[in-house]
């Protein structure tokens, strides 16, 4: 249109299907010893109870099959009398202080945490956390909110490399391990030496240091979580579920069509894609840098997600053909702005719907692209079938019928920081997505020709009814002949390869540049 600015093109969003309307009714929440490890009760959930742990007593372990967690008997550090952090057998209490008393947080941090770390004391920094409790925290409320943490007595699997295994615990659960992550008590944890290595780091001790502003934004969006549930409690679950993919699709013989795409450059994925699979542009250690410095689109999930953080306890690295997927985790904050930028922008109030197992109707899959330093890498088909069995990971569910199966909201994933190209990763994503049975809803991120670009081959693609096969077949294509001329760019060769003599068809088939 020449008049009017188009934002969208393709499927109206309110065509692809969301959760919970399209969702399959949910089998009986039940603990079964291979596959999902449930951390409380399953027969009273009810609306707004919050959940009873489960067992009710609590087992101690220590070993490399379980978390290591900060109230075991065998976790020895010298705590004396700290006026927080009480480990009294089973009883393992949390105090979190806020608002008013922050700024003596801020005190015993330094003093609490460098005592039960003591090894760390000389490398650990504050500053970041003083300049947020100085600065940023204006004492005006001065109520304390006591969280009493009494419950976690289950055991948590470690969901380690090639694990089928889901976890299902209580906000509440998440609450309490995300306050010891806070204090960083979790046992081990503190030096990438250690036995976790493969492991995304979960104390938060990286968060205080350096004294820039996106660390001060970050306190700020993390603090207004646990101010939210010291105030109120969520009383729903959240699933982490890891997988992985046993038998990939043979990409070259699919004969599968392409499945519809609603395609913006308005909007995000968090906002606009709500009830839909979410895609986070993860790293291999889930969270990426959200305790450290990171913020581009996974750490700021993180952030406005908190209870997505809590993976990074029992998630190690993830393997090419894995994945993690997290059912039920709720949005506290607002914010603006990305990556320099980024701002906390106050609490979000989150209404999402809640299924039959009292999780928020929210699903984020955590799928990790390559990273790219020379763009002809990209190419090879090697790199294109690790992209295409990684989406396929993320987006098939192989168990669930076609039409149960919510739409995949998606981007530029693997095109920031990860430096893929987007034209490449929006058909690629394509693909694994047909192939799974899913619409698409893409966001370019204010990107309007990129938009066009990716609904024009789009639309090129279905009108010729060419296959998810064919469409592979032309990436090989391209691979090999892009090393003889590489000036020639991927969406031109797909259009005059379909076509060899173009001029006749120059019309319909839309013009990159
Ligand atoms: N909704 C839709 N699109 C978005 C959003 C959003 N909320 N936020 C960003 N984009 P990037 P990567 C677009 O760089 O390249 C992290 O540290 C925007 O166009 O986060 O896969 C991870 O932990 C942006 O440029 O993803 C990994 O270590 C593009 O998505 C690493 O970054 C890519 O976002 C992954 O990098």
């Amino acid at each position: 249109g020449a008049s009017q600015e188009v934002t969208w093109l393709g499927t109206p969003i309110s065509e692809l299907r969301r959760m919970p309307d399209c969702s399959a009714p949910l089998p009986q929440l039940e603990d079964d010893p291979d596959l999902h490890t449930v951390m409380i009760k399953t027969d009273f959930l009810k609306d707004d109870n919050i959940p009873v742990p489960y067992p009710s007593k609590f087992k101690d372990t220590w070993d490399d099959v379980y978390v290591k967690m900060p109230c075991s008997s065998w976790n020895l550090f010298p705590i004396e009398d700290e006026v927080i952090v009480y480990f009294y057998g089973i009883v393992f209490t949390v105090v979190i202080i806020l608002n008013g008393l922050l700024y003596f947080i801020y005190f015993f941090l330094q003093n609490a945490i460098l005592k039960y770390n003591a090894s760390h004391a000389k490398k650990w920094d504050f500053r970041a956390l003083h300049i947020y409790c100085a600065k940023v925290n204006k004492c005006t409320h001065t109520e304390q909110m006591i969280l009493t943490f009494l419950c976690l007595l289950q055991p948590i699997p470690l969901l380690k490399r090639g694990m089928n295994h889901s976890i299902t615990m209580s906000q509440e659960q998440v609450a309490c391990l995300l306050a010891n992550a806070f204090f960083c008590t979790f046992p081990r944890r503190n030096s990438r030496k250690s036995e976790y290595t493969n492991y995304p780091d979960i104390n938060f001790y990286r968060l205080f240091e350096g004294t820039s502003t996106k660390k001060i934004e970050k306190l700020k969006t993390l603090m207004c979580y646990f101010e939210s549930v010291t105030k109120q409690m969520p009383a729903g679950l959240v699933t982490f579920t890891r997988k992985h993919l046993d038998k990939p699709p043979k990409w070259k013989s699919s004969q599968t069509q392409l499945t519809k795409l609603h395609i913006t450059c308005e909007g995000t994925i968090e906002d606009d894609g709500c009830g839909m699979l979410q895609v986070d542009f993860a790293n291999r250690f889930v969270g990426g840098g959200v305790t450290g410095s990171g913020l581009v689109q996974e750490e700021i999930r993180f952030l406005i997600n908190p209870e997505l953080i809590v993976s990074r306890l029992f998630t190690e690295v993830l393997d090419h053909n894995e994945c993690l997927i997290i059912t039920g985790t709720q949005q506290y904050s607002k914010y603006s702005g990305y990556a320099q930028t980024y701002q906390w922008e106050g609490n979000h109030e989150d209404v999402t719907p809640r299924d039959n197992w009292q999780r928020r109707c929210t699903e984020v899959v955590a799928i990790d692209a390559l990273l790219f330093r020379n763009f002809l890498e990209q190419f090879q088909p090697m790199k294109i079938n690790r992209e295409l069995n990684k989406a396929f990971c993320g987006f098939a569910r192989p168990e669930q019928k076609p039409e149960h199966l919510s739409a995949v909201a998606t981007g530029n994933w693997g095109c920031g920081v990860f430096g893929g190209d987007t034209r490449l990763k929006a058909l690629v994503q394509m693909l694994a997505a047909a192939e799974a049975g899913r619409d698409v809803a893409y966001f370019t991120f204010g990107d309007s020709r990129l938009m066009t670009d990716v609904y024009n081959m789009h639309s090129f693609l279905t009108q010729k009814n060419i296959s998810v096969g064919e469409v592979y077949d032309l990436l090989e294509q391209y691979y090999h002949s892009v090393c003889k001329n590489p000036d020639i760019s991927l969406y031109s060769f797909i259009y005059q390869q379909v076509h060899p003599n173009s001029d006749s068809v120059r019309a319909d088939v839309p013009t990159e540049d």
